[in-house]
């Protein structure tokens, strides 16, 4: 059995843990989450053992990525489970900071994402959220020094704003993105997935079934505008309160409108009830 993780909560206590795991110039890869944390977690700290000598993950639910009608207060916060959950993948250290420290008094600066973070997909909705991310990510770069940082493509849109910022700030962090980890019924794994109700959830997998019938579509040779029409129709029959459902350039997000100017990334944002989920897959 491995040790179990450091906890570091301030930034003193994370200086020495860091020293600590550089020592013989071992590689440190850093997981950004804000705990809840679930197997589709757990799989990029998978992968960032692969990528590295050490794992570190970060646990902060950051107040700067949620408007204030959106779910910061009701956030599940789990960190004693969350903690046990990343012993047993032998992570060498969990970075914990509480809100003061990340945003001491004053605190003014923020990063600007543009390109993919103006794609017209979660920005058009929740406009407030890139830059909350793009500046709680800068900040965990800066404080980590990872040489390598797991993203979910569960996230998609994320995965490009994170992969963009950190080559034209020159973060010296390569950003690694990982598949999406599902339930059996297709659900993508996510910790908004609790606030469902049973009734919501046996519905909840209807977001990717749609998703995979767009693709179907598009792939035997019909327009990927009635593909969506037809996607959307499913989503909306199910219940759900669609946000986007969108087909765009994998790399760019540029919207798209054949597959031959592909690859194709499919995405999707709808309300069932009061919980908003994400999704995405490649044509
Ligand atoms: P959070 O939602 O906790 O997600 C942390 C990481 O886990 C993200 O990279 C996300 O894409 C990935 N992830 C979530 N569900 C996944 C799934 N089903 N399969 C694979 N990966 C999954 O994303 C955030 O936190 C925050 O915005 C953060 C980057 C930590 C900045 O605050």
């Amino acid at each position: 059995m491995s040790r179990p993780p450091v906890v570091a909560r301030t930034f003193p206590a994370l200086r020495r843990a860091l020293a600590e795991l550089r020592r013989r110039d071992a590689s440190v890869a850093l997981v950004p989450t804000m705990g809840a944390l679930h197997d589709g977690h757990l799989s990029l700290v998978r992968l960032a053992k692969r990528r590295a000598d050490k794992v570190v993950v970060s646990v902060f639910v950051n107040p700067t990525q949620f408007a204030p009608h959106e779910d910061f207060g009701s956030y599940p916060r789990t960190f004693k489970t969350d903690a046990a959950k990343l012993a047993g993948e032998s992570v060498d250290l969990i970075w914990n900071p509480d809100i003061k420290a990340m945003y001491p008094d004053g605190f003014a600066s923020k990063i600007l994402t543009e390109g993919p973070a103006l794609a017209g997909l979660e920005d058009r909705f929740r406009p407030h959220f890139f830059g909350g991310v793009a500046t709680v990510v800068g900040k965990l770069f800066n404080q980590c020094r990872p040489d390598v940082a797991i993203f979910g493509s569960k996230d998609f849109q994320q995965l490009r704003v994170v992969t963009r910022m950190a080559a034209d700030l020159d973060m010296g962090v390569k950003v690694i993105g990982a598949p999406t980890v599902r339930e059996r019924d297709g659900l993508a794994m996510s910790s908004r997935n609790v606030y469902l109700s049973a009734e919501e959830r046996a519905v909840a997998p209807t977001l990717y079934r749609a998703l995979k019938e767009v693709a179907k579509r598009i792939k035997a040779g019909k327009s990927i505008e009635s593909s969506l029409a037809a996607g959307a129709e499913l989503i909306a029959e199910a219940g759900f309160v669609l946000d986007y459902l969108e087909a765009r350039h994998a790399d760019t997000l540029a919207p798209i409108k054949s597959i031959k100017n592909g690859p194709i990334r499919l995405l999707v944002a709808a309300k069932l009830g009061k919980t908003r989920l994400i999704d995405n897959i490649a044509v």
